[in-house]
């Protein structure tokens, strides 16, 4: 049953909000432009939690200079109307100003993991996501804090933050919510045109071909790696920008998959780039 969702904007308020809250709380933070994704994450936070707390900012320094900080897509209204209806009772949405005052200087950096992948792709993404979420944590100090599977690089760097400075928080990481043809859901996804929304099937095609290999006996990850990009390759609107086979914990590359391994994948179609992935084993 929904319940009535409580919107708030300055520290102030969040603290005076949050300190009303008895009980367990569950924090699932967002950039906002909610879709069945993140819906899952507040669900499942409300199956585990007494409270959940949400939160909307679009983080600006997680964003790299060409990248599409200004046109990332926001519906505020649309996205109140959603987490009331999964059961979250109150959503932060603050200002720039309140997250990152005037003379702001203290960064939170996770370094080993953030090299591949992601941080080789998008230098300086990581530090920025690991400062915002080290200050929702701060300022909710929730119990447990839920993640989307499909960010996988971004879930271990969290992970890894959480361990290292010692948040007494459980993270959840979750499973990717997938569109009816296999498209993993994500706000990106808007800017597709009809054309690059077709073809970009193409990745779970891709990445289901490796995964029934790895399901017939085959360990060997550069293989695993070929199918993916040769099913993408013969899709035209498809640019791969990388693929991967790495161990799921340290995300270092493979050559073998005789552990937990993450099969992971950024493609642009057009300007839009999209990320997917698969566990293994
Ligand atoms: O995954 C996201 O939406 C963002 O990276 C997060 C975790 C809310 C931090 O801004």
């Amino acid at each position: 049953m929904s319940q009535s969702l409580r919107t708030v904007v300055t520290m102030e308020e969040l603290f005076s909000a949050r300190n009303s809250l008895p009980g367990t709380v569950g924090l699932v933070p967002t950039m906002g432009y909610l879709h069945e994704g993140h819906i899952s994450l507040v669900r499942r936070a409300r199956a585990e939690c007494d409270h959940v707390v949400t939160s909307i900012f679009v983080n600006p320094t997680q964003f790299g200079p060409a990248e599409d900080l200004e046109k990332y897509p926001r519906d505020i209204e649309n996205d109140t109307r959603l987490l009331e209806n999964a059961g979250a009772e109150l959503v932060w949405t603050p200002t720039v100003k309140e997250m990152y005052p005037d003379n702001f200087q203290t960064w939170v950096e996770v370094e080993k993991l953030t090299k591949p992948l992601e941080g080789a792709m998008r230098p300086g993404h990581f530090r920025g996501v690991s400062t915002i979420v080290a200050k929702l944590f701060n300022a909710v100090r929730p119990d447990k804090a839920y993640f989307g599977q499909k960010d996988a690089q971004q879930a271990a760097v969290i992970r890894q933050m959480t361990r290292d400075l010692n948040y007494p928080i459980e993270i959840v990481v979750c499973p990717i919510i997938r569109e009816p043809d296999g498209l993993a859901m994500s706000s990106r996804n808007t800017y597709l045109d009809s054309k690059q929304r077709q073809a970009a099937i193409v990745l779970f095609r891709a990445l289901t071909q490796a995964r029934k290999s790895f399901e017939n006996g085959n360990r060997d990850a550069e293989s695993l790696r070929k199918i993916v990009k040769s099913v993408i390759e013969e899709e035209a609107l498809a640019q791969v920008q990388y693929v991967s086979c790495a161990d799921y914990d340290t995300l270092t590359e493979l050559d073998t998959i005789n552990r937990k391994a993450l099969l992971s994948l950024a493609v642009y179609f057009g300007k839009t780039r999209l990320i997917d992935n698969f566990i293994l084993g």
